[in-house]
């Protein structure tokens, strides 16, 4: 059976850890792995995490099975996180999944289940995942402009123009906030635009929302969700618990569904739980029972919406001190785009060749297209990250 396999090429990144781990230089910089560093380059485990978990440790008294949708306090919780009072619970029906990529997967198998074949719009570029995710799951994948690499801009009228062009019904994914990988987002009047052509031509919304938080804040990275909720009758909404509360390897996200009537979500409910049945039969609980008692205690909540401040501050901090180093370094080129971006990616706007330089020369590691993870920058290195990328660019 398994000769007839084939063998893989490497994960792209996994091969850039690799390779940085392996570096023996000391001043080496990683800007490739997606997660979240801090000052001292660590990914930490939140207090409000660590407090909670010691709370489960103490007080939980069964590991028995959950159910399909896993814990209905989470569930209730990821809904009021994403949707506040934008729109009727009764249209809505929310699970817990492994993860993001979980959600993405879950919405995925639905899709297909509602109709043969379903045409999904991605934006040009997205998150790479998104691609063999959704296309493999059976998706057809059909990109729509987004990111102008020239002048480092979202091309709205050109998105709008595609979407108005795509057949009535058709899916457009969206991200919610922090594009990945550009890190630049639609601003709220541009948000407005591209929902009136979503409205307009009756398209379905599948918005994937990963960094709630790390672009302006817990609520208002909601927005564009929350706007859309008020104005079809239909989205999806895939949301990730990895960065925001740097939950990663719990595997903790959440799938919603927004229906047209209470019938229909009853309905998808029971799709949705069947389906799930069908592929993992039921998420991992840790994570998301970690997750549940943060945003259901004042206290902790509180100290998390801090938490997930803190991060965001940071990631424009150093946005601020490369531009300002790379400034100092050489006025004549524009590096504006990087204090533009929200969350932790956004392109370094250099060329495959000078990505492979700073990567030689200097041990500054980032993947091909020059998409950084400003997490890797701290004030100690920034200075010699400068150096080098001004040095590569000339
Ligand atoms: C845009 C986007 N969506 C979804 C995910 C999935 O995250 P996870 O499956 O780790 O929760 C990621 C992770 O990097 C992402 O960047």
């Amino acid at each position: 059976m398994f000769e007839t396999l084939q063998t893989m090429p490497a994960d792209a990144i996994l091969g850039l850890i690799a390779e940085h781990r392996n570096d023996p230089r000391p001043e080496k910089i990683d800007l490739g792995v997606g997660v979240f560093r801090d000052a001292q380059g660590q990914t930490p485990i939140l207090n409000s995490v660590k407090t909670a978990e010691t709370r489960l440790l103490e007080s939980q008294a069964s590991k028995a099975y959950l159910g399909t949708a896993g814990a209905p306090e989470f569930n209730a919780a990821m809904q009021a996180l994403t949707f506040a009072d934008a729109v009727s619970g009764d249209r809505l029906v929310t699970i817990q999944t492994p993860g993001g990529s979980g959600s993405l997967r879950v919405a995925a198998g639905i899709l297909l289940r509602a109709r043969e074949s379903v045409s999904v719009w991605v934006s040009e570029p997205t998150w790479a995942n998104h691609v063999p995710l959704l296309g493999g799951a059976g998706l057809d994948l059909k990109p729509y402009p987004y990111y102008d690499t020239g002048n480092h801009v979202i091309n709205v009228e050109a998105m709008i123009d595609a979407l108005r062009a795509a057949p009535q019904g058709d899916v457009v994914l969206l991200h919610a906030c922090c594009h990945n990988p550009s890190g630049i987002d639609p601003t709220e009047d541009e948000w407005r635009a591209i929902i009136d052509v979503i409205v307009e031509r009756e398209l379905l919304p599948f918005i994937d929302m990963a960094y709630q938080g790390f672009a302006r804040g817990v609520d208002e990275d909601a927005f564009a969700i929350r706007e859309l909720a008020r104005r079809v009758p239909e989205l999806i909404v895939c949301n990730s618990c990895s960065k925001n509360f740097g939950l990663y390897r719990d595997r903790v996200g959440s799938v919603s569904f927004l229906a047209a009537d209470p019938a229909t979500r009853d309905t998808v409910d029971s799709q949705v739980n069947n389906y799930v049945r069908t592929i993992y039969s039921m998420p991992p609980d840790h994570g998301a029972a970690v997750v549940g008692m943060i945003l259901g205690d004042a206290e902790l909540r509180a100290e998390w919406v801090g938490e997930v401040d803190a991060m965001r501050e940071r990631l424009e901090s150093m946005r601020v001190l490369l531009n300002d180093a790379l400034i100092e370094r050489n006025p004549a080129r524009d590096f504006s785009h990087l204090v533009r971006a929200n969350g932790m990616f956004c392109f370094l706007g250099v060329t495959p060749d000078e990505v492979r330089q700073l990567k030689q020369d200097y041990g500054v590691y980032m993947v091909d297209s020059s998409r950084i993870n400003v997490a890797g920058i701290t004030e100690q290195n920034v200075g010699y990250l400068a150096d080098a990328i001004a040095a590569v660019v000339g």
